[in-house]
């Protein structure tokens, strides 16, 4: 837990007592701990400082504003995979931060708004994009810097949803046909192929898939380079795994040491575009407790928070630690793992706990945060944490049910920032046009 720790029952993020955030800014609510993002943020520079890497910060984890401009002062580019994304990184990160371009499909009008503001490099994912940039470049008398990104073709690693390094997904071109397309664009005059992308997937818990894929992709900017490529970066994407339960993540230098010697034997610069790795376990989402409820055998926890603020457990059937901010006496202050579908020992009695579902106000029996999660016995009113809750967390919310998003506030040491309001229901309606009346 990341700068998130129980002192005398009580949660602080920092050294802000986390019901003093609720009591100030309502619930739900994201928190961020600052030292959190930041230390996440080093720990990848540090692993990987060998190879003077350029690391872009991926925002589809967290595109708040804020969230953006920390990574820029720290010394970050941003990884984007939409205009709206790349306007993001402009409005908050230094003129010269690095943009690295994803996403199989880029429009011709974003290609150019790339173009005109200075993209780094468009990651390429298919023979059609490739030609389209090359033609929107000549239109503007530019030469455009892609890096052609490969489906290395690995072993399934993560969720089913989330793993894009295996046969027959939508992403990156197949390693069969890449090097035949890169052939086919030596010395076109609008485009310049200088680097191999690749992203394997989210979240990779072992550091062997980086190891196969940067192997294959040394083989490929070898032939790339034969063709007349001046092949300059390798960039391995994101995907570093965190602790959602308790230590089943590896550290950044697991990744780094079986990245690091093919970075050095390819002679490239190497990129990385971590997101869940520097945000993810940086804030936890904060509910209250609405009410409680048994039937058919079952008991409930009904809290403010829903699938619109945090859709991973609904979409993925992803495990998030929660546990009460003030947990009573006689209540352990460690929420534990306890209560995870995929552990083998799914359910251990703890103290004054039973099994309770976390459930939100949403209309759906799939608006779950957790099924048969020991917890203790529960009262209106009562402040719950879930933890992990920095990555995809508020980005992927919406507002089914007319629901307002959350408010997002970020901590550092004492104090605090609110870096998004809550939603009203003005916003709500901002878009329509109230026509028939
Ligand atoms: N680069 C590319 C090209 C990506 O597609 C992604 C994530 C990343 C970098 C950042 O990956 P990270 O370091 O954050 O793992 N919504 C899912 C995760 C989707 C990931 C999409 N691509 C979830 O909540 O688990």
């Amino acid at each position: 837990m990341d700068h998130f720790d129980y002192r005398d029952r009580t949660l602080f993020c920092e050294d802000v007592p986390v019901p003093e955030l609720a009591e100030k800014y309502g619930t739900p609510l994201y928190v961020y701990s600052e030292a959190a993002l930041v230390a996440n943020l080093n720990e990848v520079q540090t692993a990987f400082r060998d190879a003077n890497p350029v690391i872009c910060y991926s925002v589809k984890a967290n595109g708040n504003l804020s969230i953006c401009r920390l990574m820029g002062q720290h010394g970050s580019g941003f990884d984007v995979t939409s205009q709206g994304e790349f306007q993001r990184a402009l409005k908050a990160g230094p003129a010269a931060a690095k943009v690295v371009f994803a996403g199989v499909g880029k429009t011709d009008s974003e290609i150019e708004f790339a173009l005109k503001n200075g993209v780094f490099l468009f990651d390429v994912e298919s023979e059609q994009e490739l030609h389209a940039i090359g033609a929107v470049a000549q239109k503007l008398g530019v030469k455009a810097d892609v890096a052609l990104r490969v489906n290395p073709d690995l072993p399934p690693k993560t969720h089913v949803k989330t793993d894009t390094s295996v046969k027959g997904v939508k992403f990156g071109l197949d390693i069969e046909t890449i090097v035949d397309v890169a052939k086919g664009v030596v010395g076109h005059p609008g485009l310049s192929v200088v680097g191999l992308h690749m992203h394997l997937g989210s979240p990779i818990l072992k550091a062997d898939p980086y190891r196969m894929g940067a192997e294959k992709g040394l083989g490929l900017i070898k032939q790339f380079r034969a063709q007349g490529h001046d092949i300059k970066y390798l960039n391995m994407g994101g995907g570093f795994g965190i602790n959602y339960r308790k230590d089943e993540a590896k550290p950044a230098s697991a990744f780094a040491d079986v990245i690091l010697p093919v970075v050095k034997e390819s002679g490239c610069q190497l990129i990385l575009e971590p997101g869940r790795f520097i945000v993810g376990n940086a804030a936890v989402l904060l509910s209250r407790v609405v009410f409680t409820k048994s039937t058919g055998g079952k008991h409930y926890v009904i809290q403010d928070a829903a699938m619109n603020d945090l859709i991973r457990p609904t979409l993925y059937g992803s495990f998030h630690r929660i546990w009460p901010v003030a947990p009573a006496a006689g209540v352990p202050v460690t929420p534990d793992v306890n209560g995870d579908p995929d552990d083998p020992q799914p359910f251990r009695e703890m103290p004054n706990c039973f099994k309770q579902d976390v459930v939100g106000p949403v209309c759906e029996s799939g608006d779950y945060l957790a099924k048969d999660r020991p917890l203790p016995g529960l009262t209106r009113g009562d402040l719950l944490a879930v933890f992990s809750a920095g990555a995809y967390g508020m980005t992927m919310s919406s507002n089914y049910n007319s629901r307002c998003r959350a408010a997002e506030v970020l901590v550092s040491g004492r104090t605090h920032r609110l870096i998004r309001r809550r939603e009203t229901f003005a916003d709500l309606v901002a878009c329509e046009e109230d026509c028939l009346t």
